[in-house]
């Protein structure tokens, strides 16, 4: 192609028009049907926002939005019919879904009619996407021109379940951030926030019965170290407000029975050994689940549901259900005696009958409830909702008997996991591969072979952000708390962009659904977040082809984020911002030696790109775990090799782990390698060996019997050059 030899030139025309064609019009999630066309609109200082009856709060939000950015007073006035300017008001907006608006923009009048206020609340998403991004910032934006593209719209979600789950209970987010976690929902029309409530390391809801719930389960630790926090009923009524204006569903989660150790340690009495245990400080599935056999039990958590549903209108409450453990029921009387008067056979028979029990006691409050995928077995008497996390086949039986699915599935929708394993990725949960951005614009939530009929049992999907692994776990309490944020922006940076990918999967029509046009329409989000103060990961930039050529390759990149450059190194060293900026295709002779970072403002960086492919002639020795390099390594003396190694040891049996040179003057010798799982030594080969042409000198094997879902597994070895530290290889592991 021409493009490829007089690539500047052509590519900054091509961005040009790029970027002047669809500046207004990249719309995240992108709506079901959109013809351009028609005279622009543009906002003045004088424009009116007229609203029919019942939408002064949506139009109170517009102007909310509007104001502080363009610095424009507004008139509001009341009106059935549309005055020109914006109008809101409710109809036909072509669908039967309450969350559906018709936006209309010409020259006098932007309307936004929607089915009910949630679809007015929707237009003026779009609307707010349609402005130039600094309409997201809190400061006068001067000298810009506030102009609207002439367009018709007509939009309606795909899914009514569009969701969020942020875990207070590991780490306590304060009132003020969850109602900007709401905020930045609801602008990508996200419209269920999951609110994880309660669990072992905290309870975060103030229960006016039970006061020592929060008093004393509401914290951990002690002196300096004290931690946690709580809502009170006012602060939940609040957050509950501002949440129903902008269409968010909050619905609560009371962990049952498992997960529940902060109420245990407030009231000893709800678990079998009735002993006072306290609050962990850090993350561990607890064994000290509620007691099922005493029937006051049941009372508490009637209490409990009583004032819950008092503060909570959602026609839904999670009551958790995962990970029980039953070493507890196992040995007590009262559960033992239960199981023996039902005629129950297991404790999953008698969690059965524990869940049961609960769904009566929501199910007399007008709940519905909600569950981790465990709640779904044969049985429960009416119908609830899976949400399916780490078993697909649960959506396929939820569906047969009649209930709702929910997806949160590991592979595409925990967030708490990081985007990438290049090198320098944040430290996030590491008990799962990573998950891509593409790899969430993947999910499709009816599941393959899943029988058409069953489509309307399945709500939409759910991410979930649990703040145990990488806020008080141990990953990252090697790093002081500082006074930053910090906890906040590692959210933003693991929820961003990856939320708004879901945002589209769970709203446009999956025939409009097409990655290549969601990344192109994402170059201008990044910007939007920046100016909304959204924390995110900036993406890398974008391989197009690594063609071979006389004396090496050439490297054709593509820049995804608006206003970002890429900059680029060809001898294997990081890239700054004083590296070359890419203009146009780079020669290179080894690949190994290019990098590429994109850099916004001089200051903000993706990670680099480059080509790992090292290890790839050593795939048949499994996976990458680690590299060594002269960085890692010492000469003579003996070190520690560090690889992290979840995700890689990803369930019992037996590995084998092989060490590879590839380049330097050294081999390696190694002494011993040594598996740790939550920084507890539970595996270890002790022998002398070393890297070199014969896998057997270069094989350490262990076995794992002990694996748990979300545990950190590390691997040390010990190991140095034999004769400096010019030594370079990889280090492959595989399940045999
Ligand atoms: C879960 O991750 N335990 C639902
Ligand atoms: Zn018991």
């Amino acid at each position: 192609m021409k493009i490829k030899c007089q690539a500047g030139f052509f590519l900054a025309v091509l961005l040009l028009a790029t970027s002047s064609v669809f500046a207004q019009l990249n719309i995240v999630p992108l709506p079901q049907k959109m013809v351009e066309g028609g005279s622009s609109f543009l906002i003045k200082p004088q424009t009116k926002i007229s609203y029919a009856k019942g939408l002064k709060q949506q139009a109170e939000l517009l102007v909310a939005a509007l104001s502080p950015a363009t610095g424009y007073d507004f008139v509001l006035v009341e009106s059935d019919r549309p005055v020109s300017g914006i109008a809101l008001s409710t109809g036909d907006a072509g669908s039967a879904n309450k969350e559906s608006y018709k936006l209309n923009v010409n020259k006098d009048l932007i309307s936004i009619k929607g089915k009910t206020s949630a679809g007015v609340f929707y237009g003026i998403q779009t609307l707010l996407q349609m402005l130039p991004p600094e309409v997201y910032s809190k400061e006068r934006q001067k000298g810009l021109k506030w102009e609207i593209k002439g367009v018709a719209i007509t939009d309606a979600p795909l899914y009514p379940w569009r969701g969020m789950m942020l875990d207070v209970a590991r780490y306590f987010f304060s009132k003020e951030y969850v109602l900007r976690f709401i905020d930045m929902m609801a602008m990508y029309k996200m419209n269920a926030l999951h609110f994880h409530l309660t669990d072992d390391s905290g309870w975060r809801i103030e229960i006016k019965k039970y006061p020592k719930l929060t008093s004393v389960g509401g914290f951990s630790g002690v002196g300096p170290d004290r931690k946690g926090g709580y809502y009170t009923q006012e602060d939940l009524k609040d957050i509950v407000a501002y949440a129903t204006a902008r269409n968010v569903d909050i619905i609560a989660e009371l962990e049952l029975p498992a997960h529940a150790q902060a109420a245990v340690v407030a009231y000893p009495y709800l678990c079998c050994t009735g002993d006072q245990y306290e609050v962990p400080t850090q993350h561990s599935i607890s064994k000290e689940i509620l007691c099922a056999g005493k029937e006051s039990t049941y009372e508490f958590i009637d209490d409990i549901i009583k004032e819950i549903v008092a503060i909570f209108p959602s026609k839904y409450l999670h009551i958790g259900g995962d990970e029980a453990v039953y070493t507890r029921w196992k040995a007590c009387p009262a559960c033992q005696k239960k199981k023996t008067e039902l005629g129950l056979k297991t404790e999953e028979q008698l969690r059965l009958h524990f869940n049961r029990r609960v769904q009566k006691i929501a199910g007399k409050y007008g709940k519905t409830i909600v569950g981790w995928d465990e709640i779904i077995e044969d049985g429960l008497e009416d119908k609830a909702v899976g949400m399916i996390w780490h078993e697909p086949k649960k959506a396929f039986k939820a569906s047969e008997a009649g209930h709702y699915s929910v997806m949160s599935l590991t592979g595409y929708l925990y967030f708490d996991v990081a985007e990438s394993a290049i090198p320098g990725e944040i430290k996030a949960a590491g008990w799962l591969p990573p998950i891509s951005l593409e790899k969430v614009y993947k999910l499709n939530p009816m599941l393959e072979g899943l029988d058409e009929k069953y489509r309307p049992q399945i709500l939409g999907a759910s991410a979930t952000m649990w703040s145990d692994q990488f806020i008080h776990g141990t990953i990252l309490q090697e790093i002081p708390i500082l006074n930053e944020n910090r906890s906040e922006k590692y959210l933003e940076y693991l929820a961003f962009p990856r939320m708004s990918a879901l945002a589209e999967v769970l709203w446009t029509p999956l025939a409009r659904q097409n990655w290549n046009s969601f990344e192109n329409r994402m170059r201008s989000q990044y910007t939007r977040y920046d100016a909304a103060g959204i924390g995110y990961r900036m993406p890398l930039p974008k391989l197009i082809s690594n063609e071979k050529a006389a004396n090496g390759y050439v490297v054709k990149l593509e820049n995804v984020v608006d206003g970002a450059e890429i900059r680029f190194t060809t001898d294997g060293t990081p890239p700054n911002v004083y590296s070359p900026v890419y203009t146009e295709p780079v020669r290179v002779k080894e690949l190994s030696d290019f990098y590429a970072v994109t850099v916004l403002n001089r200051s903000q960086f993706s990670l680099p790109f480059y080509f790992p492919g090292k290890a790839d002639k050593f795939k048949k020795y499994g996976d990458l775990v680690a590299e060594w390099n002269p960085q890692n390594v010492q000469g003579k003396d003996f070190g520690i090799l560090e690889m992290k190694s979840s995700g890689k040891i990803n369930g019992n049996g037996s590995y084998a782990l092989h060490f590879w040179y590839t380049s330097g003057d050294s081999r390696l010798d190694i002494q011993s390698v040594e598996v740790f799982k939550n920084g507890v030594k539970v595996a270890e080969d002790t022998h002398d060996g070393f890297s070199g042409s014969d896998a057997s000198n270069n094989k350490y094997s262990f076995k794992i019997d002990n694996y748990e879902t979300g545990a950190v597994f590390t691997i040390k070895a010990k190991v140095r050059g034999d004769e400096n530290d010019s030594t370079n290889g990889v280090v492959m592991i595989k399940k045999i």
